[in-house]
């Protein structure tokens, strides 16, 4: 009997490899690929066996046609205003489809009392999913290496600059291919239903430690500048970031810097079996992104 999984946000950085990944499993799997835009799901188009369905979360007759016929989702929502309601709304689609598990993707630490705004977000979404009735497994992940390119890989490029507010702070960075290859487990092995997967790299760094890999692998001199929390915040106003988002990224920059975000967990390998990339190795493979 053959399996169909939607990605929703599958240009995203995790989404792109969920799909990736699972396209390149042998089996009766289709995958759809859930995309905003059909132009930047282009490439995915190439892909074994899957199918690109444009759906706007905000609109639902583009949902009705994407979870058509579909058993599995893994649910990926954007950090906006109304994500939370964005989600709810694709979690009573996939119950009207009689979708019978749902691997989401949400953050570290979802959880944690009081926690940061971020997780609580997260959280909102995962007790609906748990009241929902359909079974689901729960993907917590630390900040991902690809918000090096994402972030800071204009100023890097540039400047050979990272401006970041976070101190000497640690955190337990995950490749968005380690976040995927979880996900594909959990969504065609056995027995994880039920399950939250709390994830990490292997290593705990800091932008300035970071910024030394950088420059070693690319050849190109990279440096940390540790801004005030002042300036940062006037920068994301600059670039037109909306308060909303602003306080949330601020909070979770606080967190980093008060070394809230450096546990190291073995979850990666124990789920996959097979090891996490390194910060190094992760450097290695983008760093034509920094140059
Ligand atoms: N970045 C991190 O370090 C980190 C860490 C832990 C958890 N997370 C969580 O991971 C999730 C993804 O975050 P991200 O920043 O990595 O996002 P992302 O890669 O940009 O992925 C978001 C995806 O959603 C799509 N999308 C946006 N609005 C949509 C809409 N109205 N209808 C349909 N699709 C829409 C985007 O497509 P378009 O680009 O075409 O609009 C994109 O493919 C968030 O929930 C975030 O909280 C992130």
């Amino acid at each position: 009997m053959h399996l169909t999984i939607l990605v929703t946000g599958a240009t995203g950085t995790v989404g792109c490899e969920v799909v990736k990944q699972l396209s390149m499993i042998d089996g009766d799997l289709r995958v759809r690929a859930g995309v905003h835009s059909i132009i930047k799901g282009e490439n995915l188009k190439r892909l074994p066996g899957v199918e690109i369905v444009e759906m706007d979360f905000e609109d639902q007759e583009s949902l009705h046609a994407a979870f058509t016929h579909v058993d599995k989702l893994f649910l990926v929502t954007p950090m906006a205003k109304d994500q939370v309601q964005m989600a709810k709304t694709l979690v009573d689609e996939a119950k009207k489809a009689g979708v019978k598990h749902i691997v989401k993707l949400s953050v570290m630490g979802a959880d944690a009392e009081p926690g940061l705004q971020l997780g609580r977000w997260h959280r909102e979404t995962e007790k609906y999913i748990e009241d929902s009735g359909i079974a689901y497994t729960f993907l917590r992940p630390a900040s991902f290496m690809q918000n090096f390119v994402n972030y800071c890989g204009d100023t890097i490029k540039q400047e050979g600059k990272i401006y970041m507010p976070t101190g000497d702070g640690k955190v337990g960075y995950i490749d968005a291919r380690d976040i995927a290859a979880v996900g594909v487990e959990a969504l065609t092995g056995e027995g994880h239903e039920g399950k939250v997967y709390e994830l990490t790299g292997p290593d705990a760094i800091s932008h300035g430690e970071a910024a030394r890999i950088l420059s070693e692998v690319t050849g190109k001199q990279v440096e940390y500048v540790d801004v005030s929390g002042d300036a940062a915040r006037k920068s994301m106003n600059e670039q037109g970031t909306p308060d909303w988002m602003a306080d949330a990224m601020m909070e979770l920059y606080d967190a980093h810097k008060a070394g809230y975000s450096e546990e190291v967990l073995d979850s990666v390998k124990a789920i996959t079996d097979r090891k996490p990339h390194s910060f190094r190795q992760f450097a290695q493979d983008y760093k034509e992104c920094f140059k």
